[in-house]
């Protein structure tokens, strides 16, 4: 990631900590996690269509989800700098970004990308 996004990230981590005070609600999977797949990426992962091998649509198939059979899960809990669903949407490599840059879609905004990170520090729970 280059210097101006991780400082942005920063930024926002420490605005998103001010606003939530000292109360730190945990991220929710169905209602903050779930929707965010749901509309970027469920589009092109979920059971009826793979790609790359990759579901989305429910808890357990991204928990179980694997690219190419590779044997590292996407997430890793309480790492996300290790998680691939972290890695793919935070990247400036747009050959790697997802969703991926010829789809015509935008990529995620910065609140998206902190809700997926704080709920895989969180210890990324079906909650
Ligand atoms: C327009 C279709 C499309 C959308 C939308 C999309 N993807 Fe993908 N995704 C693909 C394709 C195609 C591949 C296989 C890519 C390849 O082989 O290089 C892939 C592969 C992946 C992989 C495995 C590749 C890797 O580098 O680990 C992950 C993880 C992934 N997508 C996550 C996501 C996430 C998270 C979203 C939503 C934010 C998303 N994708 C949205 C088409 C899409």
């Amino acid at each position: 990631m280059d210097m101006f996004r991780a400082g942005l990230l920063t930024l926002a981590l420490v605005s998103l900590e001010c606003a939530h005070g000292t109360r730190q609600e945990p991220i929710s999977f169905s209602k903050d996690v779930r929707p965010i797949l749901k509309e970027n990426c469920v589009l092109c992962h979920s059971a009826e269509v793979r790609m790359g091998g990759v579901a989305l649509d429910s808890f357990e198939h991204l928990m179980s989800s694997r690219y190419l059979n590779r044997p590292t899960p996407f997430v890793i809990p309480g790492d996300p700098n290790r998680s691939r669903l972290v890695i793919v949407v935070h990247t400036s490599n747009a050959e790697l970004r997802m969703p991926p840059a010829t789809s015509g879609l935008h990529p995620l905004g910065q609140e998206s990308i902190l809700v997926i990170r704080r709920w895989i520090e969180e210890g990324a729970q079906d909650n």
